[in-house]
């Protein structure tokens, strides 16, 4: 990372990582402060369009609005909502439930597996700050919607068409990404506010048969798996987002801790506990885990240290080991607690009013497709925030 932020990183390090805890509160304060201003000024220049655009990324200097189908929609929305609840101020309130409900008829989505990221961080957080009932009936929805893309023969939601985009070409049946952990949630949240166990099932079922067949011995996963859905068993194993197909593509393993977290926190099966800690141990023992925990955006990129760094990455690490360590020991949120630091820190926190108004910097879409190098991505400012209400909350006690 570039040499004149050295200085600034260390002093932000020095206060968010040391233990007392006034200075960790000051830290999350500090990081309420900027995205107070941040995300008002993003919120502010929506508001004046006089429709509700939603923020993805930035592409040629000029920021990059996206459609209620995109997988990241779910993102700016629950963005507002978590910084409600971080900040108790009801403007967040207004937009987040604004900007959730333009999203409505995304519950009928059953094109492609996103539904479980777009619904779960728009209404699955306006339910949980409102309780307002009508939200319970969209995540219901979503899931029936979500569930017609569970085949049972090898017993997995499947995550893209194999007959539709770019993926259409690859003579896959029934590809399976490891970001489709993410999906489980809703399927969970479903069942617990509708009594219906059938969506629950389905989640363990998937997040069973994707342990058995998307990890290496050593704990790190593919990115794509492809299963034969008439036959069952799988026919290939390969990469999308990631340098190759035996590598560990970053977000690819962020997704994996984050997802299996949740599969013990809905279970409270120690096997899905245990198997996140093993992912945790492939993350952090890898030779190639820089010193400030925010990862290059593939494990096994071949000219680290000079590749791009992801920061949503870090964020999605960051947020899952808060959740992590209140389920086992404190060594998870120190971890979390460094990439915190570095994320806060100028090396990876934008100065307010550039970076077109998003939080962090220097995140990754998908290197392959040459979409989105080393740029602002409204997921990484989520799981960064959600990772700050959850260091917020821990710190409370
Ligand atoms: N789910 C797509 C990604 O992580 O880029």
């Amino acid at each position: 990372m570039k040499c004149n932020f050295l200085y600034f990183s260390l002093i932000f390090l020095a206060s968010c990582t040391n233990s007392t805890k006034e200075e960790t509160v000051d830290c999350v304060n500090d990081n309420i402060r900027f995205a107070n201003q941040q995300l008002g000024r993003q919120a502010q220049i929506i508001e004046e369009s006089g429709t509700t655009l939603n923020p993805r990324t930035v592409k040629d200097d000029t920021i990059q609005y996206i459609s209620n189908e995109d997988w990241t929609s779910g993102f700016f929305p629950g963005t507002m909502l978590l910084m409600y609840e971080l900040t108790g101020d009801n403007k967040w309130m207004k937009y987040g439930i604004k900007y959730t409900e333009k999203l409505d008829s995304v519950k009928y989505l059953t094109s492609h597996h996103d539904i479980g990221f777009i619904i779960n961080c728009s209404y699955g957080n306006a339910y949980n700050v409102t309780k307002n009932e009508k939200y319970k009936a969209v995540i219901i929805e979503a899931a029936k919607s979500l569930s017609t893309r569970f085949r049972p023969i090898p017993g997995v939601i499947q995550s893209w068409d194999e007959n539709r985009g770019w993926q259409g070409t690859k003579g896959w049946m029934c590809p399976v990404i490891i970001d489709n952990m993410m999906n489980l949630e809703l399927l969970f949240k479903a069942s617990d506010v509708s009594g219906d166990s059938t969506f629950r099932k389905m989640a363990i079922s998937h997040a069973n048969v994707t342990m058995e067949n998307h990890f290496r011995d050593d704990y790190s996963c593919y990115h794509v798996v492809d299963y034969d859905k008439i036959k069952g068993g799988v026919r290939g194993k390969y990469t999308a987002q990631g340098y190759s197909d035996e590598s560990a593509w970053a977000r690819g393993q962020a997704w994996a801790l984050y997802g299996y977290t949740v599969c013990y926190r809905e279970t409270k099966d120690k096997k899905y506990l245990n198997f996140a800690e093993k992912i945790y141990g492939f993350i952090f023992n890898n030779k190639n885990m820089p010193e400030d925990l925010v990862p290059y955006w593939d494990f096994d990129a071949p000219n680290i240290p000079n590749e791009p760094r992801d920061a949503s990455a870090a964020a999605i690490i960051a947020s899952a080991l808060y959740e992590l360590s209140s389920y086992t020991n404190d060594s998870y949120k120190k971890q979390a607690d460094k990439i915190i630091a570095s994320l806060s820190s100028p090396a990876y926190r934008a100065i307010v009013g550039t970076n077109h108004n998003f939080l962090l910097m220097h995140s990754v879409g998908s290197i392959p497709h040459g979409n989105e190098i080393d740029v602002p991505l409204n997921y990484a400012d989520y799981y960064f925030l959600e990772a700050l209400t959850r260091k917020k909350e821990l710190e409370k006690n």
